[in-house]
């Protein structure tokens, strides 16, 4: 169903983002016809280019970073459709340009006051742009107008910042205008969790501490920090990646069943099973948090360098590219079932998966068989790659003993609908466009991720780490982590 009108403004739209991901999305969304005619995309960014040079770059970007070649049809109407404003951000001129631009465009187009604003910036200027946004009445809502705002990560540094951050956009802001991004629930597995588990009867009632010994969630990477140096230093893989990506799988998969799917019954369940974490002690981060940071190796037969020696990072930087983290959420449901996060760059593979391990077998029947010769019961969600679900069970090895094989229960996405590859901001954009904030987060979503981050931080930060780097790229990470599991008479699913 095609959205209502509206001008979208990307606010860095000189940037990466936009061109590696906001404009290959739009224009798929182009593609399957789901924009109105009543659109347009207005660029704002600090580069002093032109509309026409801003129009010839997004068709050059385009042609580089879309899933399919660009059609000339297309193209025709997307081209008028595309506009520039240069302007500092600090300045209130350029919210007065701005103010103009958009009344044109309006008229032009007929978009019927809507916008959404993007801000694909750096997070110090979330405030700024907000404030002068509102000085400017651009973010004035009617009975028949809406104004939203897409803040892209990082929301904040820890839990002080953002809940400031919060603060201060909510002076200007109501939280309904408010979607904040994680890119990880624009993507189709991501949302096939919810699907999975509340429409299906099979497996709800096995999905609790009774039937279900440990949860494993892996985001693994084999890149490294490529040319993001600059912005890593200051975050490392507990900010990057933990507090938002790995807390959002961690409660899809945890959180009670909402009572509809409407976006404040979805996320109250998520604020509570995120509250229902244990937050560590310092005493526990010793234990329970285990970090990392790459040094040289091997990656796919090629060498990479250390961490510490990629662009812009210090070369006794003591950021964290690897962090993993054994969880326990205190409810009834999960009581007494541990959780083990990781996730790293640098790794031998790029695999994110959510990993659950049922209960072994309560007596053994099979006279040959030793319990550490069961098939572990492991269900996996992969979401990327060969984006799947399978089950991994015991069966008998064909012959006259009673021995035990591990099979598996596959299904792959690829072989059962033919989906075209998609940025995964695609669904993100048209549920802003159309007003669904469900796979955004709310204020107290981000906080509490941040609750449970900020002590380990803490500790961290206090105790440098002496022994970095401590991994090898093309390793499965420090030694600490598989300690983490096989202390507890567990392994990392994927490890080979
Ligand atoms: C981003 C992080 O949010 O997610 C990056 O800042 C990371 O460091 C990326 O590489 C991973 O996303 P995906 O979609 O490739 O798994």
């Amino acid at each position: 169903e095609v959205t209502g009108p509206c001008i979208i403004v990307i606010f860095g739209a000189a940037g990466d983002l936009t061109k590696r991901k906001l404009i290959p999305a739009l224009h798929n969304l182009a593609q399957n016809k789901l924009l109105p005619d009543a659109f347009a995309i207005l660029g704002i960014g600090r580069t002093s280019t032109q509309t026409n040079a801003f129009r010839s770059q997004i068709h050059q970007d385009l042609q580089e970073f879309a899933a399919d070649a660009l059609e000339s049809e297309l193209w025709e109407w997307l081209e008028p459709r595309l506009h520039y404003l240069a302007g500092n951000f600090q300045a209130p001129e350029t919210y007065q340009q701005l103010a103009a631009q958009l009344q044109q465009l309006d008229q032009a187009f007929g978009t019927q006051g809507n916008v959404l604003f993007y801000f694909a910036t750096a997070p110090t200027f979330f405030t700024e742009i907000t404030q002068q946004l509102g000085a400017a009445g651009l973010v004035q809502e009617t009975s028949d107008q809406w104004r939203r705002i897409i803040f892209e990560k990082p929301f904040g540094q820890d839990l002080a910042s953002a809940q400031r951050l919060n603060q201060e956009i909510g002076q200007v802001l109501t939280e309904s205008q408010i979607y904040r991004i994680d890119h990880y629930l624009g993507k189709e597995t991501v949302q096939n969790i919810l699907v999975f588990r509340f429409g299906n009867g099979l497996f709800e009632p096995v999905w609790n501490h009774r039937y279900i010994d440990h949860i494993q969630i892996t985001v693994a990477e084999q890149v490294g920090v490529e040319s993001r140096g600059g912005y890593y230093e200051g975050s490392g893989a507990l900010r990057d990646m933990i507090q938002n990506h790995l807390f959002q799988l961690l409660a899809l998969t945890a959180m009670e069943p909402p009572v509809s799917f409407e976006a404040d019954a979805v996320r109250d369940e998520k604020s509570k099973v995120l509250k229902a974490i244990e937050p560590l002690t310092a005493e526990e981060v010793l234990t329970c948090a285990v970090r990392g940071q790459y040094g040289e190796g091997q990656i796919k037969d090629q060498s990479v360098s250390a961490y510490r020696l990629e662009s812009r990072v210090s070369p006794e930087s003591n950021t964290e590219t690897f962090a993993a983290l054994k969880l326990t959420i205190d409810n009834w449901r999960w009581a007494g079932v541990p959780f083990y996060l990781r996730t790293g760059k640098r790794l031998p593979e790029r695999v994110s998966e959510i990993a659950i391990q049922f209960k072994h077998v309560p007596s053994l029947l099979f006279r040959e068989t030793s319990i550490d010769q069961l098939t572990d019961n492991f269900l996996v969600l992969r979401l990327q790659p060969n984006e799947g679900i399978s089950l991994q069970f015991g069966a008998k090895v064909p012959g006259p003993k009673v021995r035990m094989g591990s099979v598996n229960m596959d299904f792959c996405y690829a072989n059962f609908f033919d989906a075209t590859p998609t940025t995964g901001y695609e669904t993100l954009l048209y549920d802003c466009m159309i007003g669904d904030a469900t796979l955004f987060q709310r204020s107290d979503n981000v906080e509490l991720g941040w609750q449970v981050i900020t002590p380990i931080l803490d500790v961290w930060s206090a105790l440098p780490s002496r022994d970095f780097p401590n991994y090898g790229a093309g390793s499965w990470g420090p030694q600490a982590a598989t300690d983490l599991l096989t202390r507890d008479g567990r392994q990392w699913h994927s490890s080979s």
